[in-house]
This record gives C-alpha cells, structure tokens and sequence, in this order.
C-alpha cells in the first residue's frame, strides 16, 4: 500500500476544500469518495430507478464507468464519458444520495475500486467510511467534525450565492435528515473510526485546519519513514 491518509467527516465540515488543499501541499492525490456515490445516484435517478430497485441498480452497477480528470484548478467528473461535474452536486442528487449510498451492493461496488487506488499512487481520500472500511490500515485517519448548526449556516450562506431559495430552517432540517441516515445505515455507517484524531471545524478557517491536518500528517508520515 502507498501512504494513505484518510479524511471521514460530515457534508459542511469544510472536507471537500480542505482535503483538496492538504492534498496539493503536501503531493498527495485527492479522491473524493463522495463523488463516486452521486454519479451513481445520479445515473439512476437519470433512469428513474428507485432505491428499492435492486436489479436495476445492479445492472447500472455492471455498465457504470466513472473517471476523474485532474488539471491544477479543478477536479472534473466523467460519468460514462459525460462531465457530471455539476449535475452530481444538483439539488435532486443532494436530496436522493443518501439513500443510493446506504445500499449495500452500491458499496460493494465502490470500496474495491477506492482500495485499488490506494495502491496506485500516494493518497489522501475523503468520505464517510475510508477509516473504518475502505482503509482500516490508513497511515493518517482524521475525522473532521463540524456543529450542525454551522454546517446548516455554511450551506445556506452556498445557496444564497448560488441564488436558491431556502430557509435556514429548511437547510437544518435537511442536513440532520441526511446526517440521520448516513449514521444509522446498517452498511459502512458513518462513525468515527476509533484511531481517528478528531478535529472539530466548528470555530476555525478554512487555513487553520489546513494547517492542522498538515501537521498531523507530517508528523506521522516522519515516524514511518514513508
Ligand atoms: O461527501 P458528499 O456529501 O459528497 O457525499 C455524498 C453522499 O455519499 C452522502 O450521502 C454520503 C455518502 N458517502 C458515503 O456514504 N460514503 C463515502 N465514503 C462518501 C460519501
């Protein structure tokens, strides 16, 4: 296995960002697990499929490809050649992949390709279960945590920008909703793993957690001499 660091944190935690920035200091590839649950969510809302729907799923599965493609600004997604880039982060897949992504024979599919690219290049992968499932063994695991009520405040602050109509209220609601099924889904549920260090976002910048999981990382990875 290449050196591996993974990032387990919640949606609003500041994990997309900061694991992209942590990844470009410090020469490691960023892979965000996340992404890969929306294309398929994505794909099988697209073909209207529910989530009850095993059999189709299971042949979206057989014929699904997805790829990253890297330039220095920005990470773009390909779902069957397609760039999904900002389809996957549409609010109908927001609000539908929690449920796609608590479907065992979904992670079945993904974990195995997470672990193989683990072992292609030096990695830092952020989601729910890279710690606890994905890679157990991981040189570096951070849970990055985050108040709900932060989390609602920094998507509703998004929304405004993007100009979509919400309440906060309504933002909070849909957070815990989802925060709900990731934590009590019986497949790779989103737990902290037990050799986690935790670090709590709530009060800090964007730069001070950068710096932190930095530094966490440096140290280790000067103690395996990896
Ligand atoms: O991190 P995100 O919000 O882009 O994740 C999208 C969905 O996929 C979310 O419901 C959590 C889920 N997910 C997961 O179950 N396991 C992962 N390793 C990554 C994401």
């Amino acid at each position: 296995m290449a050196f591996v660091v993974a990032i387990d944190g919640p949606a609003g935690s500041g994990k997309g960002t900061i694991t992209k920035l942590v990844g470009k200091k410090m020469g490691l590839i960023n892979i965000d697990t996340g992404a890969m649950y929306r294309c398929v969510a994505l794909e099988c809302l697209n073909r209207n499929i529910l989530p009850e729907e095993l059999e189709k799923i299971e042949k979206v599965l057989e014929e699904i490809d997805i790829r990253f493609k890297r330039d220095d600004e920005k990470e773009i997604v390909f779902l069957n050649g397609n760039d999904v880039t900002g389809q996957i982060r549409s609010t109908i897949v927001n609000s539908n992949v929690a449920k796609f992504a608590a479907i065992k024979i979904i992670r079945d599919k993904m974990t195995p390709i997470q672990r193989e690219m683990g072992k292609q290049a030096d990695i830092i992968m952020e989601g729910r279960d890279i710690g606890t499932v994905v890679f157990p063994d991981a040189d570096v695991k951070i849970f990055l945590d985050c108040s709900i009520e932060e989390r609602a405040n920094r998507r509703f602050k998004q929304n405004q920008e993007k100009g979509i109509k919400c309440t906060y209220e309504e933002v909070l609601e849909s957070i815990k909703e989802r925060h709900k099924l990731e934590t009590e889904r019986e497949v790779a549920p989103f737990v902290q793993a037990e050799d986690a260090i935790y670090v709590d976002s709530t009060k800090l910048t964007i730069e001070e957690v950068v710096k932190k999981i930095v530094e966490i990382i440096e140290e280790k990875r000067k103690s395996i001499n990896k």
